[in-house]
């Protein structure tokens, strides 16, 4: 069932991406609420519909949810004209997050391109929050453009906080950028990856094959690296079969998989 959540920020990323704060209207779900980094909501607008959207803010924080939200359709339009104080309906956290477990005393890499960010945040400053528990983050960002740049503000803290290297890239530059421009993985010759570390990745679909053929290269063993894949999804539940990758549904196995789980599945990545 949807509860009812109430929008109480909004804030422009880009040109066609919102940050959206809301906060469950009744106080015992916007208490019990707890999910993962990784998880997802299915945030719905009555009369409209029903999308699968992660969840950009960490658990650490409590008392509200972020999502990051592209205007792609209906729903996601709609919600774009959508203004501070409007109700919407959000079901969940579904689905499998990152393993914060696993990860706990390892070194970290996230590799971020685009949208994929939107998640990772919620890792990112999940380990930022639990910053004792968790080895060296090494963060990899690439996007298309400098328009297109998500959370500008944070990234700039990220790249101050203890114990992290935040490296980025533009598909494309322009005047305003010196950094490094090329697809992402053009960002590994510029650093040392640590074969023991753990890699957490989530973008557009064209991206894993090439990230993960970094990381092999670099004796990153198929264990220590999970992907966040994403598939069209109706139910969220394992009811509708809309997710389906071979024998796996992207709703309730994933969205978080772990390589060697989707290393056979044919279209995985
Ligand atoms: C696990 C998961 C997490 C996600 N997280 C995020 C997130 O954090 N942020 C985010 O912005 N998005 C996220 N998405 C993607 C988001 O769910 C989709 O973009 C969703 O389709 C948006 O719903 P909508 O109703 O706005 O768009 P829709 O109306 O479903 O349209 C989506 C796209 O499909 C096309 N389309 C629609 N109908 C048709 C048709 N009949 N024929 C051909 N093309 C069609 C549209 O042109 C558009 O490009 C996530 C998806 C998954 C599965
Ligand atoms: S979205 Fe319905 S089974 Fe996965």
């Amino acid at each position: 069932m949807p509860q009812m959540a109430k929008i109480t920020k909004i804030m422009d990323m880009t040109y066609d991406t919102k940050l959206f704060e809301f906060q469950f209207i009744d106080p015992k779900v916007r208490e019990a609420f707890s999910y993962d980094p990784g998880q997802f909501v299915e945030l719905s607008i009555f009369g409209i519909g029903e999308a699968p959207i992660s969840i950009s803010s960490t658990p650490t924080r409590k008392g509200f949810l972020e999502l990051g939200v592209r205007n792609a359709g209906n729903v996601t339009n709609y919600l774009h004209q959508m203004k501070v104080g409007d109700t919407v309906g959000i079901r969940g956290p579904y689905g499998k997050g990152f393993p914060m477990e696993t990860l706990k005393g390892k070194e970290v890499l996230v590799v971020a391109g685009g949208l994929g960010l939107v998640p990772l945040r919620s890792l990112i400053n999940y380990v930022l929050d639990n910053r004792g528990q968790y080895g060296h983050m090494k963060i990899l960002y690439g996007t298309k453009g400098s328009q297109e740049i998500l959370f500008k503000d944070e990234i700039e803290q990220w790249k101050k906080a203890q114990n992290v290297e935040f490296l980025m890239s533009l598909d494309k530059g322009d005047e305003t950028w010196k950094g490094n421009v090329g697809v992402i993985t053009t960002l590994f010759p510029k650093t040392a990856v640590n074969p023991e570390s753990y890699s957490v990745i989530c973008g557009p679909p064209v991206m894993y094959r090439f990230v993960v053929k970094e990381l092999l290269a670099r004796n990153v063993q198929k264990h220590r690296i999970y992907v966040s894949l994403e598939r069209k999804m109706q139910c969220g539940i394992g009811k509708c079969s809309h997710c389906v990758i071979g024998y796996k549904y992207t709703c309730i196995h994933g969205p978080v998989f772990n390589y060697w789980d989707v290393l056979d599945l044919q279209e995985a990545i």
